[in-house]
């Protein structure tokens, strides 16, 4: 199966906060894979921006060297990092400053696609857009590409929406959740509303119940104090996790349209019931040595939680009666993101009650070895009578698709060529991370004014005891976390 690159347009494309960390890991090395795929045109050309004082020269080197540490050797081939080095340029700027921005618009050509990638802190947006704007850089029809945290609450992400729209159309915003560009989770869409098969059962009167797990191994690391000011909620569930739920809840859009699936996706956020307490788990880790989340925090008072399960339930006609329970953590058993839509009973059983039977399940694996898992029914083999067994219709993308299926493209690649072909779909919407926040805000509320602590988990487990009874409870029990 031989995939179509369709080039995008010749580009200028500015990264502010070239120098950072998502840059060197993400971006750049992102963009490098983009153009050995014969996807971006020897025109286009990358402007890196940020304090410090480098020459052209020394940002290339930068960029060599981020490339070394983060493309696969078998990808990195002398000539074409040259060619791909050619149009780099680099410009000294502070976002607050006045300095570099005559520079930088001369080098920006009002005839190209224009993208000004924001990979700095969010409170710099508001610098930066307001700059793009006074110096007359960015032209009708640019594009901004912002990071997450997209605010901290309704009021500061309204404040931020504020500030952006003060100089730029919402066409021109383009809101990264990087999970929207893996390619499992575009296949969602795909597996949703190109097959008939899922759809006529995608409702409560045949799902069950339906599972998203984002599990970590890792802790906060060097992190720490920063994580400390969001935790789980507002770092994951928030954006990612919201938004595939998202993605399995919403109605079909009547085309695959930015709009009409951002619309869609609204919906879903809108239509989410409160929680109480009752539908809520959060968590803290503690390793066997007796250290634990607040140490790594920097702070023995913390009550931010390193994990959180959470019970939701979407009221709609399609989905009163199913809940969605949401988890996410860190220093859990295993590193894997899932989403598992689980099946009811059959209405009627032919077989004897002990025949094994057990639900229906798909599963949709994020990460690692992204692909589809559907359990089913068969009758196990032998001469024993009928006894049933459930199978796995297992579908690996690497080996459904060869090669190209083990080399998709990263999500900041798929993501920063849709931004240059203009196309949002997968960005989310000034209105849809108002609505996230508006839905967060009281449940965060509430746990910061009982002053409630997270339970403490131990590091490599599954999460708190209580996570575990949140399903126990409704007869019901997560998926194992593992690899
Ligand atoms: N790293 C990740 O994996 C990740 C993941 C998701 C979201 N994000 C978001 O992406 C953004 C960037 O994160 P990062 O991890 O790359 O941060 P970082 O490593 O701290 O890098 C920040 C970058 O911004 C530049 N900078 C700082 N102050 C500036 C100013 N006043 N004017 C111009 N440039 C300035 C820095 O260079 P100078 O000091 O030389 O100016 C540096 O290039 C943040 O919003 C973050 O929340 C990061």
């Amino acid at each position: 199966m031989v995939s179509r690159v369709i080039p995008v347009d010749p580009f200028d494309l500015v990264i502010f906060g070239a120098t950072g960390d998502l840059a060197r890991r993400k971006i750049l090395p992102g963009l490098y894979r983009r153009f050995l795929g014969g996807q971006i045109p020897d025109e286009a050309c990358l402007i890196g921006a940020a304090r410090a004082s480098l020459s052209d020269d020394q940002f290339r080197a930068q960029i060599e060297a981020a490339m070394a540490e983060f493309v696969d050797p078998a990808k990195r081939d002398p000539a074409q990092i040259a060619r791909f080095l050619r149009c780099v340029r680099y410009v000294a700027i502070d976002a607050t400053g006045e300095e570099g921005w005559a520079q930088l618009k001369a080098l920006v050509r009002p005839d190209r696609v224009q993208a000004f990638y924001f990979s700095v802190a969010p409170t710099l947006f508001g610098a930066l857009a307001e700059r793009l704007h006074k110096h007359e850089i960015a032209n009708s029809e640019a594009r901004i590409v912002v990071e997450k945290p997209f605010g901290r609450d309704l009021a500061s992400a309204r404040a931020l929406n504020g500030t952006l729209a003060a100089h730029f159309d919402e066409r021109q915003i383009y809101r990264i959740d990087h999970y929207l560009g893996k390619e499992t989770v575009q296949n969602l869409m795909a597996v949703r509303f190109a097959n008939i098969l899922f759809e006529p059962l995608w409702n409560a009167q045949f799902v069950d119940h339906v599972q998203i797990t984002v599990a970590e191994t890792v802790g906060v690391g060097g992190r720490g104090a920063y994580y400390d000011k969001s935790g789980a909620m507002r770092d994951m569930v928030q954006n990612h996790l919201m938004q595939l739920l998202c993605l399995i809840a919403m109605e079909p859009p009547y085309h695959f349209d930015p709009d009409a699936v951002r619309d869609e996706k609204l919906k879903v956020i809108r239509a989410l019931d409160p929680l109480t307490s009752e539908d809520i788990v959060r968590g803290q880790y503690v390793d066997a040595r007796g250290k634990s989340y607040v140490d790594d925090a920097e702070n023995p008072a913390s009550r931010t939680e390193s994990y959180i399960a959470l019970r939701c339930h979407v009221a709609n006609w399609r989905w009163k009666g199913t809940p969605f329970y949401l988890r996410t953590g860190k220093k859990l058993r295993a590193r894997t993101s899932e989403i598992a839509v689980v099946f009811k009973e059959p209405p009627h059983s032919i077989f004897d009650d002990d025949t094994g039977w057990r639900e229906n399940m798909l599963v949709i694996r994020l990460q690692p070895n992204e692909g589809m898992n559907l359990k089913m029914m068969i009758k196990e083999p032998g001469p024993g009578g009928m006894r049933l067994v459930q199978v796995p219709l297992d579908m690996s993308f690497a080996d459904a698709l060869g090669e190209e299926g083990a080399d998709m493209p990263d999500a900041y690649e798929r993501l920063i060529m849709d931004v240059i072909r203009g196309n949002q779909t997968l960005f989310m919407r000034g209105d849809e991370v108002e609505a996230a926040w508006a839905w967060t805000d009281p449940i965060i509320a509430g746990w910061e004014a009982t002053k409630a602590r997270p339970q403490r988990y131990d590091a490599g487990s599954s999460g708190p005891e209580d996570a575990l009874m949140l399903m126990h409870r409704d007869a019901r029990r997560w998926r194992e976390i593992r690899e």
